[in-house]
């Protein structure tokens, strides 16, 4: 799959006689979930791109604290694609130059959040409702950077208003090198079971890349996506955030038709000991605590014993007691 400069490739697959349907395993933006150490891991651990959380377009917030931890791309492996939201196209054009001026690769615009605090001020998907502004905001940002541009969305508005083919077309037009839709749209939120059939209809309906997103949560899962709708990739969110080498294993089973053996307890010690390191040194140790909780809600809690372990883990502030009882329990879990 082809955006601008940025070919991405599935793993080599030449040697394989027979192939399935290896297509690029992209991790979804979520807000407080992908910041610089989880996008990293995903990408060693088989993420062929990992998209940042969006960031606002507000200028007088571009310098807050909160801003300007997610614009640390340090040592981060291209391409890195950073997600922008806001609702005037001028101030979006400037806070896609603003991010490539710190290190953004690829652009994408965040016009798939249903959060009402997102919603209220008719950015992310409520941008859906209002086409021409969608058109003006697409132009206004692709001309403003040299950088490729994508979109993310969802189907529509609401089930009696699925106008994904339409901004599809409008995306195409504007120039926007890639777009994702997620099979819902913003009234569903997160109810209700995504559906492929609009991404179906849009991947027919234009000639840019398509990327699938929404419930895609087990190889087999991610070959159903593919070959129903014929999409160039697929974006996954909250299965990665339980199983981030859910991206391995969809690599290997698209390949081979096989899967991956489950990493053991000590792959997985080893992953959850190197991300909470990591969140330490890129936020500090208090502020690194606790964004390891979350993480060690997704991943470890679900173990046996885990969730024993989460409730006296979750009372933990201090960053070297957290990571030695997060050791603890896996050297005596079983
Ligand atoms: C905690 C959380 C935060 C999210 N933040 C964003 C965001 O910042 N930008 C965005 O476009 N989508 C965001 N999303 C939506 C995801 O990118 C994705 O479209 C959605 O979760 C469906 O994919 P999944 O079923 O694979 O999780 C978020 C989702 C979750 C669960």
């Amino acid at each position: 799959m082809n955006i601008g400069p940025w070919q991405f490739q599935a793993p080599d697959i030449s040697s394989l006689a027979h192939p399935l349907e290896t297509r690029p395993v992209f991790l979804a933006p979520m807000a407080g979930i992908t910041d610089r150490p989880f996008r990293q891991l995903c990408r060693q651990l088989g993420a062929a791109m990992a998209i940042s959380e969006m960031v606002t377009s507000k200028p007088e917030l571009l310098n807050s604290l909160k801003t300007r931890t997610r614009l640390n791309h340090e040592g981060e492996e291209q391409p890195v694609s950073v997600q922008i939201l806001g609702t005037e196209a001028k101030q979006m054009a400037r806070a896609a130059q603003f991010n490539v001026q710190h290190g953004a690769d690829i652009i994408d615009i965040n016009m798939g959040c249903p959060a009402k605090k997102v919603c209220n001020i008719s950015a992310g998907s409520a941008l859906l409702k209002n086409e021409l502004l969608v058109s003006e905001i697409l132009s206004a940002v692709v001309q403003a950077v040299s950088v490729p541009v994508t979109l993310k969305i969802r189907t529509g508005w609401d089930t009696d208003n699925k106008n994904a083919v339409k901004i599809a077309q409008i995306a195409e037009q504007s120039g926007i090198q890639a777009l994702t839709i997620h099979g819902r749209t913003r009234a569903c939120a997160y109810s209700g079971d995504a559906e492929y059939e609009t991404i179906k209809a849009v991947k027919q309906q234009v000639n840019i890349p398509i990327i699938a997103n929404g419930d895609i949560n087990s190889a087999e899962k991610a070959l159903h996506v593919i070959q129903y709708t014929g999409v160039d990739a697929i974006m996954i969110g909250r299965a990665a955030v339980k199983a981030p080498w859910i991206f391995a294993d969809i690599n290997h089973f698209l390949a081979t038709g096989q899967h991956l053996p489950e990493p053991s307890l000590q792959k997985k010690s080893e992953i959850v000991l190197s991300l909470l390191n990591d969140l330490y040194l890129f936020y500090g140790e208090s502020h690194g605590t606790r964004m390891a909780r979350k993480h060690l809600a997704a991943i470890v809690k679900p173990l046996s014993g885990g969730e024993q372990f989460w409730k006296n883990i979750n009372q933990i502030s201090d960053a070297q007691q957290q990571f030695a009882m997060t050791l603890d329990f896996f050297n005596t879990c079983n």
